[in-house]
């Protein structure tokens, strides 16, 4: 059994018990047709002909366009959408509001989307590897979209497509960033396979990337050289996009992972990432197609003894300077961070620095840093922040997606509210994350008892923050073992070629990223926010160690010095699952017991796994510092 996630068939109540006028022609209206029409056939309701007797009417009335106009109109609830796809969201919102929609005092509200594209990321791959599995940093089983190396029935990823329009989400890259060579094949000889899972997405509004691999014209093309300033190397990509139109007439674009992390890229060539994203840029041009070229791009190959070498400033020193240079269909996709989805960073300087490029937002929702879907970690109030700080300067968002075969889609069934919720904030970034939580729980339980909603929103509101308090303190992130990244290892990456993250001593912890002593890393960012990062007086304690090296004595602006900090937030924390373990409990019986056995299960791992942080941390800073707790708890 597959769990339906935010669309259980109840969902569709309200709608399907009422009569409905679907108007409109194409493919889309189609699908809000056929969907009504199932919802009318289990509740009651009918599919009406005229406006005379309907009770819900959905109609186009514009000429395209995803918004659409909700509101009461002689005793009919009315969704006026601006174009077809604004006609499916219009029917989501319905769903969404339930009895509400069809209250005769509902008033009259515009809906349009803040971020143009809202894109969820696969890293799946065709092939399983022995270590990554199929899904690199994937938590939730195998791909969605390819098994035993060939592609999956469409049904499942049907129902896939469905739930993401339903959160907001219109487009899909399906495979790994890091194109392997299996896979840098669905780029020609296995372009059907893309061609049948965007004629799977489209008929949910959704469409479909490619990550390709930057050397596919010698990989695939039989051409010595990949250079995108050389002429046949240009040709190629041209032809081979032109055939990739052929097949796929919708395709969104390419995206491109190019000069990191071992992957190919216009370095190679003493060309710049301008050059390398242009000329794909051209390639798409004539069909409408976007380049997202990744700003991921640091030195992987690092000497722990070289200070000068800061991992945070490498994306704004590749990037900034090429402002202005990208061709429009340019897309430059920026991680949220400077560094790599940890649980607490500042805002990359890249997101405020490029006023005359296009940018999108990274989002993670894969849990690669957050507890990997074993521990409960409700990301939307970090993205909230990051989304409103970056409000004006990026076009759209792309999140890599937490979803596999796993028969809750998402490992842990709570981590379905990540996926759900990342795209109704692309959609609108000032929503409130509890409200959309709300809105989560509503359809996924349907008819919630009070007590199963405080229940979930005791376990999930801070469990961001609740993370955060037993894993790495005040901003300086990663401590994590490496290869898999799940559990503490404080000194793991320290000393190794990808980066060095914390600097504890005897003395003191973090890193110095001032200009007036460190890296220089706070001069990335514009005036007021490199003053409130540079001077300890003003640095945000959360974000303390991230830009400050201090001695433990350090006294935060909370009154407490940064030693004791890491001990009582590491206690706090680990106490904190304690009692989100024992809360689920007094859900027994309010959820399907599948779902309450898969979550107790995975309380019961995080609880270990909290404790496992809380004492390696406080018995590292304990022994590096010599500090006693000033409560005199445990530390081993
Ligand atoms: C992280 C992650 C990799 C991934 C990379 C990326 O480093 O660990 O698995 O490939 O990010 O975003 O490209």
């Amino acid at each position: 059994m597959i769990h339906p996630a935010w669309l259980p068939p109840e969902a569709f109540r309200a709608v399907g018990s009422r009569r409905v006028l679907v108007q409109g022609t194409g493919p889309l209206a189609d699908t809000v047709r056929h969907e009504i029409a199932q919802a009318c056939a289990r509740f009651g309701g009918s599919v009406v002909p005229d406006r005379e007797t309907a009770e819900l009417i959905l109609s186009i009335a514009g000429p395209g366009g995803e918004g659409f106009r909700l509101g009461r109109r002689g005793g009919a609830t009315m969704i006026s959408a601006d174009g077809p796809p604004g006609l499916l969201h219009g029917l989501f919102e319905v769903v969404r509001r339930g009895e509400r929609a069809f209250d005769p005092a509902l008033a009259d509200e515009r809906h349009v989307p803040v971020l143009a594209r809202r894109m969820l990321d696969h890293w799946d791959n065709i092939d399983v590897h022995p270590v990554m599995g199929q899904v690199e940093r994937g938590y939730s089983g195998g791909s969605l979209f390819w098994h035993d190396g060939r592609p999956r029935d469409l049904g499942r990823i049907r129902d896939y497509a469905r739930l993401l329009a339903a959160s907001g989400v219109n487009a899909v890259a399906i495979n790994n960033v890091n194109v392997h060579s299996t896979e840098t094949h669905l780029l020609t000889d296995r372009l059907t396979e893309v061609a049948g899972l965007a004629s799977t997405f489209r008929v949910y509004g959704i469409r479909v990337h490619l990550s390709v691999n930057f050397a596919a014209p010698v990989i695939l093309g039989d051409l010595s050289t990949a250079d995108p300033a050389d002429e046949t190397v240009r040709a190629w990509w041209k032809s081979t996009t032109a055939r990739v139109y052929e097949a796929v007439p919708d395709l969104g674009g390419y995206l491109v992972k190019a000069d990191s992390e071992g992957q190919p890229g216009p370095f190679t060539y003493g060309r710049s990432h301008a050059d390398g994203a242009n000329m794909l840029a051209e390639a798409l041009e004539p069909y409408g197609g976007v380049v997202h070229w990744r700003a991921f791009v640091y030195n992987h190959r690092q000497d722990w003894r070289d200070r000068s070498t800061d991992r945070a400033r490498a994306a704004h020193d590749h990037f900034a300077g090429l402002d202005g240079a990208f061709r429009d269909n340019v897309i430059l996709q920026v991680k949220h961070g400077p560094m790599d989805f940890q649980a607490r960073e500042p805002i990359s300087p890249v997101l405020l620095g490029m006023p005359s490029t296009r940018l999108a937002v990274e989002l993670q929702v894969t849990g690669e840093y957050t507890g990997q879907q074993r521990h409960v970690c409700y990301l939307p109030p970090m993205w909230s922040e990051v989304l409103r700080a970056v409000a004006g300067h990026v076009s759209g968002l792309a999140a890599v997606s937490n979803a596999g075969d796993d028969p809750f889609w998402t490992g842990h069934p709570l981590a379905q509210a990540n996926l759900y919720a990342v795209g109704r904030l692309a959609w609108n970034p000032a929503r409130d994350p509890i409200a959309i939580l709300d809105e989560w729980i509503d359809l996924t339980f349907p008819g919630a008892s009070g007590e199963l909603r405080d229940i979930l929103h005791d376990l999930m509101d801070e469990s961001w923050q609740t993370y955060e308090q037993y894993t790495a303190p005040l901003g300086v992130g990663f401590m994590v073992r490496p290869g898999h990244h799940y559990g503490p290892d404080v000194d793991g990456y320290e000393y190794t070629p990808w980066g060095t993250y914390h600097f504890a001593d005897r003395d003191g912890v973090g890193v110095d990223r001032t200009v007036a002593t460190g890296t220089g890393f706070t001069a990335q960012y514009p005036p007021a926010w490199a003053d409130r990062y540079e001077s300890l007086a003003t640095c945000p304690d959360e974000l303390l160690l991230f830009f400050h090296h201090v001695p433990y004595g350090h006294v935060l602006h909370s009154g407490v010095t940064v030693i004791q900090h890491i001990y009582d937030t590491h206690f706090a924390g680990a106490h904190r699952v304690a009692a989100m373990r024992e809360r689920w409990q007094e859900a027994a019986g309010l959820v399907d017991p599948a779902l309450h056995a898969r979550v107790t299960e995975r309380l019961d791992e995080q609880q270990r796994s909290a404790d496992e942080w809380r004492d390696q941390i406080n018995t590292y800073f304990h022994r590096k510092s010599g500090v006693p707790d000033a409560h005199g708890r445990r530390i081993h």
